[in-house]
């Protein structure tokens, strides 16, 4: 089958029931997105296929044939951070920085559908994805922060 990684053309001929995460982890050796619940629980293992925020733990293969698969490595471009990985800076999100790829994931999509959410929308889309180091105040100034210039 064939799709795209970070618009790279790729093409992948092993077990079509093999979670995304495996491939991008294990095949691609693209490993800044996280293995967390494994379960659909957690959001640490979110990216994009075809604009849209999945969990890539619960995504099979067959589901990205002639897809466009987004993860945080294709999120700068070359050394210019995205404007959500600098907010991430700026408001020094990240504690031990595990789940954030995850949640730069969930925000980028959001922000893509609604370039200006409310606080509440935020939260909504923001739910699922699970910080142990409790980030949760920061991760939302950093989106307000995005929402702000847009
Ligand atoms: S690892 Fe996929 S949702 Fe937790
Ligand atoms: S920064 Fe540690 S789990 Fe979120």
């Amino acid at each position: 089958m064939k799709f795209q990684v970070n618009d790279r053309n790729v093409e992948f001929d092993g077990d079509n029931e093999m979670p995304l995460l495996w491939y991008l982890r294990d095949i691609e050796g693209m490993t800044g997105t996280k293995f967390g619940c494994g379960a659909g629980l957690c959001g640490a293992c979110t990216v994009h296929v075809d604009g849209v925020a999945v969990r890539s733990c619960q995504t099979p293969m067959e589901d990205v044939e002639g897809a466009q698969v987004k993860t945080i490595e294709g999120m700068a471009e070359g050394d210019t951070l995205s404007a959500l990985q600098q907010a991430w800076s700026d408001n020094d999100v990240p504690q031990c920085g595990y789940c954030q790829a995850g949640q730069i994931m969930q925000a980028a999509a959001l922000l893509s559908e609604n370039p200006s959410p409310t606080d509440q929308e935020i939260e909504e889309a923001m739910y699922g994805n699970i910080c142990r180091c409790g980030t949760y105040q920061r991760i939302k100034n950093a989106i307000r922060q995005v929402a702000k210039e847009a």
